[in-house]
C-alpha cells in the first residue's frame, strides 16, 4: 500500500478532487482527517471510508477562518500526534465571465480569503506537526488559471497564481524541516466547480447551459483520474519529484520519476 499508516490531512473531501483523493487515500492505508465546509458531504465520505474498514474523522473546517483550522490541526494531534500529509483541493469558483468593472469586491475577499489565505493557515498550522513527524509532504491544488493562463473567474486565478507563489516561497523555509511541497495542477475534470462555472458561462453568454454541459463533458476526466496522481506524488516515491514547485496532471510520471513536458520544467 502506498500510503500503509501515513497520517494524512485531506481537504474539500465532501465532493469533487477531495473526495476522490480521501477514499483513494484511504484505500492506500493512510489515515485520515477530512475537513469541508459541506458538513453533510464531508460526514458522507468519512462514514464511506469506514464502512470499508479505513480510518477517517471528519473537521467542519472553513478554510478561511484561523480557528477552524487550528481546530482542524488539533484534532490531527489529539488522534494521531503528528501529520505527515498534507493535500488541500478545497477552494471556490464564483462569478464565471464576471467582467472586472463589474466584480464585486465582496466576492473577489471570498475567494481569496478560501483559496489562498485558506492554503496560508492550513501550511501554517500543519508545519509543527509535519514537524513532529520529522518531515513530510504538502500538496496544494492550483489550476492552470492564473498560472499557464487566463481564467473564467478573476480572483479564482489570482489566488491559483497566489498560492503557487507561496508554495515557491514556502519551500526554502521548509525544506531544512525535510518537507516536500509542491503546487500541483489537475486537468480538467468532471466535478461540481468545473461544471458549475461551464453553465454559468452559458447563461451569461446566452446560451443553453445543459448544452454546454454536455458538450464540454468527454473533454473532462474523472477526478479519480488526479486523485490517483495526488496519491503517488504524495508517497514516499514521490520523493522523486524533487524540488519541482510546480506538478501539472499527466506531467508526473510515477513509473520513471520524470517530469515530462519541458512546460513544467521552464515553470519551476
Ligand atoms: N474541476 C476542474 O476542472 C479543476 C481544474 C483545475 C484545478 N482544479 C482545482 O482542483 C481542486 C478541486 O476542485 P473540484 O473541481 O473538485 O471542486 P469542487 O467544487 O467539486 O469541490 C471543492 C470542495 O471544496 C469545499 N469547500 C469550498 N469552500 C470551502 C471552505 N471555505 N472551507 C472548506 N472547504 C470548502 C466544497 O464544499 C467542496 O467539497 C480545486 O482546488 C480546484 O481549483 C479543478
Amino acid at each position: 500500500m502506498k500510503l500503509a499508516n501515513k497520517v494524512a490531512v485531506i481537504t474539500g473531501a465532501a465532493t469533487g478532487l477531495g473526495r476522490a483523493t480521501a477514499i483513494g487515500a484511504a484505500r492506500e492505508g493512510a489515515r485520515l482527517v477530512l475537513a469541508d465546509i459541506d458538513e453533510a458531504g464531508g460526514e458522507a465520505t468519512a462514514k464511506l471510508i469506514s464502512a470499508e474498514g479505513g480510518t477517517a474523522h471528519f473537521v467542519h473546517t472553513d478554510l478561511s477562518q484561523s480557528a477552524d483550522v487550528r481546530r482542524l490541526m488539533d484534532t490531527v494531534g489529539e488522534h494521531f500526534g503528528h501529520l505527515d500529509i498534507l493535500i488541500n483541493p478545497a477552494a471556490i469558483l464564483v462569478d464565471a465571465g464576471t467582467r472586472i468593472d463589474e466584480y464585486s469586491e465582496e466576492s473577489w475577499r471570498r475567494v481569496i480569503d478560501v483559496n489562498l489565505t485558506g492554503s496560508f493557515l492550513l501550511l501554517k498550522y500543519a508545519v509543527p506537526l509535519l514537524q513532529k513527524a520529522g518531515g513530510g509532504v504538502v500538496l496544494l491544488v492550483i489550476s492552470g488559471a492564473g498560472v499557464l493562463g487566463g481564467s473564467a473567474s478573476l480572483p479564482y486565478g489570482s489566488s491559483k497564481g497566489g498560492v503557487r507563489g507561496l508554495v515557491l516561497v514556502a519551500r526554502e523555509q521548509l525544506r531544512p524541516l525535510n518537507i516536500r511541497i509542491h503546487a500541483v495542477s489537475p486537468g480538467e475534470m468532471a466535478t461540481n466547480m468545473k461544471l458549475g462555472a461551464i453553465r454559468e458561462m452559458a447563461e451569461k453568454a446566452g446560451h443553453s447551459a445543459d448544452e454546454a454541459e454536455r458538450e464540454s463533458r468527454p473533454g473532462l476526466s474523472p477526478p479519480e483520474d488526479s486523485a490517483a496522481k495526488l496519491i503517488d506524488l504524495a508517497s514516499d516515491a514521490g520523493a522523486a519529484a524533487g524540488d519541482a514547485v510546480t506538478i501539472f496532471d499527466g506531467d508526473w510520471d510515477i513509473e520513471t520519476h520524470s517530469l515530462r513536458t519541458p512546460t513544467n520544467r521552464r515553470l519551476q
